[in-house]
């Protein structure tokens, strides 16, 4: 029988587990330049964690079974209900802001196809306990950090910010109630890639004769591309008094967020697009998404607001805002650019020797250097000399201790510069071996 990996899922051979590490150390640097702490979270979960929270597009594409105690389980699809658990049990405690960022794998039974699998690994940044934009400006500019730590720059990504307030007020304009609120958005989100035969027949349940109107409304708010677009595009609407003045204080807030990125100096990374609306249920404010420049391609980054879903789950109210980075898309445009490194992984060192007096010696040597931090490599049979330079010469290995026998009478041991050829003489002696190897 031949056992073959699952569908959307990966195996990851030495060489694709350096180029993750990479990744992982990458992330890890840009949330530890923010202040983020790191968490982690069980990957198995209580299906109920994600009914309703994360909205029907997720929940459809679950893992979840039955355990062996009868319990309803699921792995987890994204981080953003676990973490609002653990804030949640702690939120009277916890110090605010809280600033806190995960790594890990995440699993959803999508089509695997370009962009998408049924597991991969999400890089989760989340900033609690701050209702003003100031945290939503901190993390999109995490974002923007962490894509340019890997060489990536205004010309490769762009982040696409959105406003789910603006779209609840459009939406009201038009007549959608609070209960239809999520569906319609859904619908919203997905508008873009329908054809319009499906789109019209979905949105004449909502606007009935009304459709063809709210479309091309839709059509106009759907091209706002700055703020000035934006103002002109809400005094057209002719909202009454009440509304009118809900809508001004949240462009006055989309312009302070706007003004805080430009003062990072990162306003080439940013464009408003209200094609965003993000698939998830639990958003309340801003949504952003990352994508390569041109707009092709799956999203690197998605996030937002979501002020409510710790309430929601915890019955302690905290606001939030958060994205989350694949790993999958980001690997295809890193590689797209030419943007990973050459991972190179050498020994320091290398122990030359043939017969068992030299090669005790190299033993003892070898124990004390890897105890010291240098990685150490020797042959684990007996090889001839030769064989053992063509080795070193292969690897582009730069030093090796050559152990011959007069030498060790002398209790010496000769250290060989590959890239040099420069050969040196140096006593047995512990200090006097890590000195030369560090020099
Ligand atoms: P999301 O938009 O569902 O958001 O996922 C974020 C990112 O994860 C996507 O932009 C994409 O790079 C990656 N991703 C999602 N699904 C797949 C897949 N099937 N295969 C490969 N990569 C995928 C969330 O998950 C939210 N929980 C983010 C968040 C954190 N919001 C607030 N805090």
């Amino acid at each position: 029988m031949k056992f073959e990996t699952l569908p959307g899922f990966r195996s990851f051979y030495p060489e694709q587990c350096s180029v993750r590490n990479y990744l992982f150390d990458t992330w890890r640097k840009s949330a530890h330049l923010f202040r983020f702490k790191e968490y982690d979270a069980p990957v198995l979960e209580p299906l109920d964690l994600y009914i309703e929270k994360s909205g029907d597009e997720i929940v459809g594409q679950l893992f979840n079974f039955t355990d062996r105690g009868d319990r309803s389980v699921a792995m987890r699809p994204e981080m953003t209900p676990s973490l609002a658990r653990l804030v949640g049990v702690q939120a009277n405690s916890l110090k605010r802001p809280v600033k806190w960022f995960s790594i890990g794998e995440q699993y959803r039974y999508e089509r695997p196809q370009k962009g998408r699998l049924r597991a991969f690994y999400q890089f989760n940044v989340d900033l609690l306990g701050e209702p003003g934009v100031g945290a939503d400006a901190e993390l999109i500019a995490c974002l923007i950090e962490s894509l340019r730590l890997f060489g990536l720059e205004s010309k490769d990504f762009k982040i696409r910010l959105s406003d789910r307030k603006l779209w609840t007020f459009f939406l009201q304009h038009w007549g959608v109630e609070a209960s239809a609120m999520p569906e319609v958005l859904t619908l919203m989100d997905r508008i873009e890639k329908m054809d319009e035969d499906a789109v019209f027949e979905q949105l004449r349940q909502f606007f009935d004769t009304e459709a063809e109107s709210f479309f091309e409304s839709v059509q106009s708010f759907l091209k706002i591309a700055s703020l000035e677009d934006l103002q002109s595009f809400f005094s057209e609407l002719n909202l009454n008094e009440r509304f009118a003045q809900q809508v001004e204080d949240r462009i006055l807030e989309f312009n302070s967020l706007c003004t805080l990125i430009s003062e990072m100096g990162l306003s080439a990374y940013l464009s408003i697009d209200f094609k965003i609306v993000r698939g998830l249920a639990y958003y309340t404010g801003f949504v952003f998404e990352a994508f390569e420049a041109s707009g092709r391609g799956r999203a690197l980054a998605g996030g937002g607001r979501y002020d409510d879903l710790i309430e929601r789950l915890s019955g302690n109210s905290m606001e939030a805002v958060g994205f989350a980075m694949g790993d999958v898309t980001l690997l295809d445009l890193l590689e797209s650019r030419s943007l990973l490194p050459t991972l190179t992984d050498k020994p320091d060192v290398v122990l030359i020797f043939s017969g068992d007096e030299e090669r005790a010696a190299a033993l003892k040597d070898a124990a004390f250097l890897r105890h010291s931090g240098f990685r150490v490599e020797y042959p684990l049979k007996q090889l001839g000399f030769s064989k053992q330079f063509k080795e070193v010469n292969q690897k582009g290995v730069e030093l090796a201790l050559i152990y011959g026998s007069d030498e060790l009478k002398a209790n010496k041991v000769k250290l060989k510069n590959f890239k040099t050829g420069e050969e040196l003489l140096i006593a047995r002696e512990e200090s006097a071996l890590k000195h030369a190897l560090r020099a």
